[in-house]
C-alpha cells in the first residue's frame, strides 16, 4: 500500500500563495528529430510540461501548449550520414516516430510541429533581420573547424574533447553536458572529430554574432526578479551572466535555415544556427496554431499581453539557450518586425519559469543509444499502458536530481501504489455501490468522521493545485496519493462491506462519502493519469471529456506545405478544479479494472531483453 508521506519539504511553503496565471503559455522542448525519444527524454519535458498544463485547463486557465521537432543542424546531419540517407528523409522519419509516440502518452499539446514548415522559416527569418537591423547581429570572423579527411566543414556536434571548465572528457563542440556550458569547438581541449577520430583543423570564417554583453542589465535585472525558479536553475543561470560574450548564431553548414543578410543569403554554405531557429520555435508554433484556427491573430493574446505568463520545460542540457539565449533574442526583437507589429505594440512577453528536469539513467548506467541503455517510450508502450508511465517519471523521476529509473521499482510502484492503493480504492468502492445500491446511495446524517474525511479531499484541490502551479509534481502527486491512502484507511476503519449485513443505512452513508471522494480524487489525478481517469470518468456515469487527448492530424495550413501535427482539440466538460459531487441515485455498473498487476519476474525480463537486443540507433 502507499505509504503517507511525509509533508512536501519547507521550500514549498514559501510558493504556495503565489497568485495563479490566467493565460498560460506552455513551452515544451523540441526532440531533435534525429531518433526515436527514450523515456529520458519524456520525464525531462514531456511528462511535467502535460501535467501543469492538463491542471491549469481543469482550473480554467487559457492555455496554449506548443512544440515540435527541432529538424535542423548537426544531429540531423550525423543521423543522416549514420543511415545512410539525406537530412529530410531522416526528419520525416522521425518527425513522425516522435509525434506518435508522445500521441500515445497522451501529451496534450495544442500544436506539436516541425522546424521544417514554410511558417518557422519566415518567423525565424524576420526576428533574425529585425535583430541585424537594430544592430544586435554583430559580423565577425571565427576560427571554423574542418575535417582534415575530407575537407569539409566539421560541425560543433561532430566534435569532442575535454571541457576548459569542468574537465569532463567527453564535452561537444557546441555544450558540455557534464557542466551545461556553452562553448566554441576551438575551446575544447585535444578535440577529435566523432566521424574518424582525426584532429580537426581550424581556418577563419566569417559569422554573425548575436551580441549577448548587450542585454546583460536587462538580463540580470529579469532574472533578478525569479525567486520562484527551481535554485539550481536560478544559480546556474546567474553564473552564465556573469561570463557573457557574443555568439556566433550562423554556422557553416548546408541544412538549415538560411541567413536572410547580405553577403550571407547567397550562400548555401551557411545556415542559422539550429539552437536560434529551434527557441523560436515557440513563438512560429504559436503563430501556426492561429493560423490553423483560422483566427491568425490569435497568438498575440500569449504573446503580446502582458498579463500571459510563459512556462518553459525541458531537461537540464537545455537551461542556456531558454534562461538566456531566447530571451536575449525577444528582449532585443521587442515588438519588433514583420511579426511583432513595430513601435506601439507590446514587446514579445518573456519567460515566467524555466523549468528545468535533471537526468534520468536507466539502470545505474547514462542513457545511451551506442552503448544499448535507452529504453524507448514506443518500446515500452508496446508492453506497458501510458499511465503507468506517467505516473512512474513522475513519483520517481528526474524532477530536481539525477533519479534512476530501474524495473524493478516501476513494477513495484505499479503494484503497490496504482494497484493497491488507487484501483483498489476505486474497485472497492464501486463494486460494493454497485452491487447493494445499483448506484450512488442516499446516505442518512454524515458524522463528523465521513465530513471530516470529505473535507480534507475537498481540500486537496487547493493544496494539490498549489503544488503543480508552482511546478512541484512530485509532491502534487505524493498529496494526492496520500488522499487516496487516507480514504482507504477510512474504508479500512467503516468497513461498510461488514455493515451492509449489520446496518445498511450506515453503510449507505459511508459509501456516499468513499464513491464522492473517488469523484474527487478522479479529477486531481487527471493530469497525471489522463487515461484511467477519464475511463473512471465514464464509469461514474460522467458525461464528455474529462481532459482532452492529443489527435495526428495531417495540417493543410493556409498554403502552407502538408506536414503531420499533434493537436488537442476537445474542451473539458468538467466544471473545474474543484470539489465534485456525484448525484445521489446515479446508477454505477461494476467497475472494470483501472491498472493490471504486473508480474515481478517481469524485471528479470526487462533486464534481458535490454541486454540481449543493441536499441536501434541514434537515440542518444
Ligand atoms: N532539440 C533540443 C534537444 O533535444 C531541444 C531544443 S529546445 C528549443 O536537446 F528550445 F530549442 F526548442
Ligand atoms: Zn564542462
Amino acid at each position: 500500500m502507499f505509504h503517507l508521506q511525509a509533508s512536501a519539504p519547507d521550500t514549498i511553503g514559501q510558493v504556495l500563495s503565489l497568485p495563479q496565471p490566467d493565460l498560460v503559455l506552455v513551452a515544451v522542448a523540441w526532440p531533435y528529430a534525429s531518433g526515436p525519444r527514450h523515456i529520458g527524454h519524456v520525464a525531462g519535458f514531456g511528462v511535467p510540461s502535460d501535467v501543469f498544463a492538463r491542471y491549469h485547463r481543469l482550473r480554467g486557465s487559457r492555455v496554449l501548449m506548443v512544440s515540435g521537432t527541432d529538424e535542423h543542424g548537426t544531429p540531423i546531419l550525423v543521423a543522416a550520414d549514420r543511415e545512410g540517407v539525406g537530412p529530410r528523409e531522416i526528419a520525416d522519419r522521425y518527425s513522425r516516430v516522435i509525434a506518435e509516440d508522445l500521441q500515445r502518452l497522451g501529451l496534450s499539446y495544442d500544436l506539436f510541429t516541425r522546424t521544417t514548415t514554410k511558417n518557422h522559416e519566415q518567423v525565424v527569418q524576420d526576428l533574425f533581420r529585425t535583430l541585424y537591423e537594430k544592430g544586435y547581429l554583430i559580423r565577425r570572423t571565427q576560427m571554423g573547424a574542418f575535417s582534415k579527411s575530407t575537407g569539409r566543414t566539421l560541425p560543433d556536434r561532430y566534435i569532442e574533447g575535454t571541457c576548459p571548465h569542468c574537465g569532463y572528457p567527453s564535452a561537444r563542440g557546441d555544450q558540455c553536458d557534464n557542466c551545461g556550458r556553452m562553448l566554441d569547438p576551438q575551446d575544447l581541449i585535444d578535440p577529435l572529430s566523432r566521424i574518424d577520430s582525426t584532429t580537426p583543423v581550424f581556418r577563419e570564417s566569417e559569422h554573425l554574432f548575436l551580441d549577448l554583453p548587450a542585454f546583460a542589465d536587462q538580463l540580470s535585472q529579469w532574472l533578478s526578479s525569479k525567486d520562484d525558479w527551481r535554485s539550481n536553475v536560478r544559480a546556474f543561470s546567474a553564473n552564465l551572466l556573469a561570463e557573457l560574450r557574443p555568439r556566433a548564431v550562423t554556422r557553416d553548414i548546408d541544412w538549415g535555415i538560411r541567413v536572410p543578410v547580405e553577403g550571407f543569403d547567397e550562400r548555401s554554405d551557411k545556415r542559422i544556427y539550429v539552437w536560434f531557429d529551434a527557441v523560436i520555435g515557440y513563438l512560429s508554433a504559436s503563430i501556426e496554431w492561429a493560423l490553423l484556427r483560422g483566427e491568425p491573430e490569435a497568438w498575440r493574446t500569449w504573446w503580446q499581453d502582458p498579463r500571459a505568463s510563459h512556462f518553459y520545460f525541458m531537461g537540464k542540457d537545455n537551461i542556456v539557450f531558454h534562461s538566456v539565449i531566447w530571451p536575449s533574442i525577444l528582449m532585443g526583437y521587442g515588438s519588433g518586425g514583420a511579426f511583432g507589429g513595430g513601435p506601439g505594440h507590446p514587446p514579445l512577453v518573456l519567460p515566467e519559469n524555466v523549468v528545468s528536469s535533471e537526468f534520468l539513467t536507466q539502470e545505474g548506467q547514462k542513457f545511451s543509444s551506442s552503448r544499448g541503455v535507452a529504453i524507448e517510450v514506443r518500446d515500452f508502450l508496446e508492453r506497458y499502458d501510458p499511465d503507468p508511465l506517467r505516473y512512474h517519471l513522475t513519483a520517481a523521476g528526474p524532477e530536481t536530481q539525477d533519479t534512476d529509473f530501474t524495473w524493478a521499482e516501476f513494477i513495484r510502484r505499479n503494484n503497490d501504489e496504482l494497484v493497491a492503493t488507487w484501483g483498489n480504492l476505486v474497485q472497492r468502492t464501486l463494486t460494493l455501490c454497485a452491487r447493494h445500491f445499483a448506484g450512488v446511495p442516499e446516505p442518512d446524517h454524515l458524522q463528523p468522521l465521513d465530513q471530516q474525511l470529505l473535507e480534507t479531499v475537498d481540500g486537496g484541490f487547493q493544496k494539490v493545485g498549489e503544488l503543480i502551479g508552482s511546478c512541484h509534481f512530485k509532491a502534487a502527486l505524493g498529496e494526492t496519493m496520500a488522499l487516496a491512502a487516507r480514504v482507504n484507511q477510512y474504508l479500512g476503519e467503516t468497513e461498510p462491506w461488514r455493515l451492509i449485513k449489520s446496518d445498511r443505512t450506515r453503510a449507505a452513508t459511508v459509501l456516499f462519502t468513499a464513491v464522492q471522494c473517488v469523484a474527487n480524487l478522479k479529477v486531481l489525478l487527471a493530469p497525471f493519469l489522463p487515461f484511467t481517469s477519464q475511463r473512471l470518468h465514464e464509469m461514474l456515469g460522467e458525461q464528455g471529456v474529462l481532459t482532452p487527448m492529443p489527435e495526428l492530424v495531417e495540417s493543410q495550413g493556409d498554403g502552407q506545405d502538408p506536414h503531420l501535427v499533434l493537436t488537442t482539440g476537445a474542451v473539458s466538460a468538467v466544471s473545474g478544479w474543484q470539489p465534485q459531487r456525484l448525484p445521489v441515485g446515479r446508477p454505477l455498473a461494476q467497475p472494470e479494472a483501472l491498472f493490471r498487476k504486473l508480474d515481478p519476474a517481469l524485471a528479470e525480463q526487462e533486464l534481458a531483453r535490454m541486454a540481449g537486443s543493441p536499441t536501434s540507433p541514434g537515440v542518444a
